[in-house]
């Protein structure tokens, strides 16, 4: 089965089950600082899992675009991808296990969908331990569904659990689904679902949410039981179409054809054919990043850092592969084909992609060669690299870190981190989440900081609409507890008279002490209300409003504080350019005196 049809036969089961389908959010979280991109499913789904009402209703089903960085040295491997997309079902407040592995396993084995035969079914279900109990109720469903006692394994917290781990929010037990592939034998007597050595591919994950963490490190019963599901779907079409690897089906098969051609080698070893999939798995997961409305581009920060390592990464291996350059302008051209009658946004910024691959591509390869003459040098005078030699390759030679980090263990060697990380702040307050944990994954922030300075946000946008025109269209938002950040179109910095403005205008709602309202409306009654809707494909065809009444009204899921005469003295800390048309604010609120 192709690709379109799973997703296509996926989002009509369970609309015929009573879900609304809704679209994929965007690969950047909004408003949340806490992972780079989007995830899994669940992700942009939080604030409706902990509790707020979804517009679309209790049930929804969706596709969404998921980058997930943590697996990014397994790439090329069988399964994993930086860049996939994620089928998923969720009952927020709604069905419970029963329903959920009722419909997975009618899903999975009826004739009518993907009708994998029930043989080769495993599950796993969680085993229990201090937080929570053994998740008997799951193995009865599956023992009423025929899968017998030998195929339910019970498991721990490390393999049957979704959530934050170390963090806080909604998480549980969950099921997972394996499907024996035939072609590769058991590894050994022991191996069971979850072992890596291919036998098993896991294709869906059923997660029973209902348990909030929280910061004390405990788990509280959230209070309502809700289902999260996701099933990947470069892997199950692999499973279904009886191929060894998520490379050898249609997402990737064309782009692995095209690395090859270009390449001027004729033959390719078992190494070289791990790298074209890096290429390829890279590649299309920074066309998908830039595709993105927010426009990220290539740079040393946050998600942009990640785009660069990705492109970098391929560029250098393309080097390898005899490959000229120019090559990622015509992968991206494939992946763009593979994606525009899903995702819109791949279409309307392929001018920003193309020129970004190009310009990418150039300051590189001006720096490459040096660069690698460079840590040449630095490895013969000294046996190693420094963390210092890491960090001036890094900002004068334009070398990943990581890149570096696999050039020095080529060699049996390693990199002092904390050296390099203590010159990397020392420089760059913000490029700590572009080098390390930033990525592991984690959920919304809904602290009071939070919930303030995302209010805040509202009012400042509509400040800034007042003071500098209609033109202004946010293009960026991030919040941490400290501080706003807001991005948003405009040609100049603004004058000190402008900031002044917007700031006593800021502060004029807040010490009006606004009641906020919230409703749920039509997307064309929003619009044509004057609601600001950030970007168009987040939204479903009902949604939910913030409005600040005679101020502010924005398409926006919140959370909001209530009233706006809670948020404090609003100053705005810090404006700077940061591309052709773009100007950026961070802002804070202050106890107000
Ligand atoms: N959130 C679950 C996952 O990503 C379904 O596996």
């Amino acid at each position: 089965m192709q690709i379109d049809k799973l997703r296509r036969i996926y989002l009509e089961f369970f609309k015929q089950k009573g879900h609304t389908v809704i679209g994929s959010a965007s690969l950047i979280p909004e408003n949340d600082p806490t992972v780079l991109f989007t995830t899994a499913g669940m992700h942009p789904l939080v604030p409706y899992l902990l509790g707020q009402p979804h517009p679309a209703g209790k049930k929804l089903t969706d596709c969404q675009k998921c980058v997930r960085t943590t697996d990014i040295d397994d790439v090329g491997d069988t399964v994993h991808l930086t860049f996939f997309e994620m089928l998923g079902n969720w009952s927020l407040g709604d069905y419970w296990k029963k329903e959920a592995i009722t419909w997975s396993y009618e899903f999975l084995t009826s004739k009518k969908w993907l009708g994998i035969d029930p043989k080769k079914l495993s599950v796993t279900v969680f085993a229990g331990d201090d937080d929570a109990e053994r998740d008997e109720e799951s193995a009865a469903v599956w023992r009423s569904m025929g899968i017998p006692k030998e195929r339910i394994y019970y498991l721990p917290k490390a393999d049957n659990w979704w959530g934050p781990a170390g963090m806080t929010g909604p998480c549980g037990p969950c099921t997972e689904m394996f499907i024996d592939v035939d072609k590769i034998p058991k590894c050994s007597p022991e191996c069971r679902p979850g072992c890596n050595c291919g036998h098993y591919v896991e294709v869906w994950n059923d997660v029973f949410m209902q348990y909030n963490r929280v910061e004390d490190g405990t788990y509280r019963l959230l209070g309502r039981r809700n289902v999260d599901t996701g099933m990947g779907i470069e892997r199950t079409a692999a499973m279904l179409q009886g191929v060894p690897t998520v490379y050898d089906t249609e997402a990737f098969v064309p782009l692995v054809k095209r690395i090859k051609e270009l390449s001027k080698r004729d033959t390719f070893s078992d190494t070289d054919n791990v790298l074209i999939r890096v290429v390829a798995d890279h590649v299309k997961s920074a066309v998908m990043i830039m595709a993105d409305d927010r426009h990220i581009a290539p740079s040393n920060v946050e998600q942009g850092y990640i785009v660069r390592r990705l492109l970098r990464k391929a560029i250098h291996i393309a080097d390898r592969l005899e490959i000229a350059p120019g090559f990622m302008n015509e992968l991206a051209e494939i992946v763009i084909r593979m994606f525009e009658k899903v995702y819109d946004e791949v279409v309307r910024n392929r001018q920003f992609i193309m020129e970004n691959l190009t310009g990418e591509e150039a300051k590189f390869r001006r720096t490459l060669g040096k660069a690698l003459r460079k840590f040449d040098r630095m490895f013969a005078e000294n046996g190693k690299v420094t963390g210092s030699d890491a960090f001036l390759l890094f900002t004068s030679f334009g070398l990943p870190l990581e890149m570096t980090k696999e050039l020095a263990e080529e060699r049996g060697s390693v990199i002092d981190m904390n050296e390099f990380r203590r010159q990397f702040e020392e420089h760059r307050e913000t490029s700590r989440t572009a080098t390390e944990g930033k990525f592991k994954g984690g959920l919304a922030d809904h602290s009071d900081e939070i919930t303030r300075l995302h209010t805040a946000t509202h009012l400042l946008q509509a400040a800034l609409r007042r003071v500098l025109g209609e033109s202004v269209q946010q293009n960026g938002s991030n919040i941490t507890q400290e501080r706003l950040r807001f991005d948003f179109t405009f040609q100049r910095k603004m004058t000190t008279e402008e900031i002044e403005q917007v700031e006593n205008m800021v502060n004029d709602v807040i010490a009006k002490g606004v009641a906020m309202e919230h409703t749920f409306m039509p997307y064309d009654d929003a619009i044509k209300q004057g609601a600001l809707a950030f970007f168009k494909e987040n939204y479903g065809e009902v949604v939910s409003v913030y409005t600040v009444p005679g101020f502010s009204m924005e398409l926006c899921g919140g959370p909001h504080v209530e009233n706006t005469g809670v948020l404090g003295k609003f100053r705005i800390t810090k404006q700077e350019r940061i591309g052709a048309g773009i100007l950026r604010v961070k802002a804070v609120l202050e106890p107000s005196s």
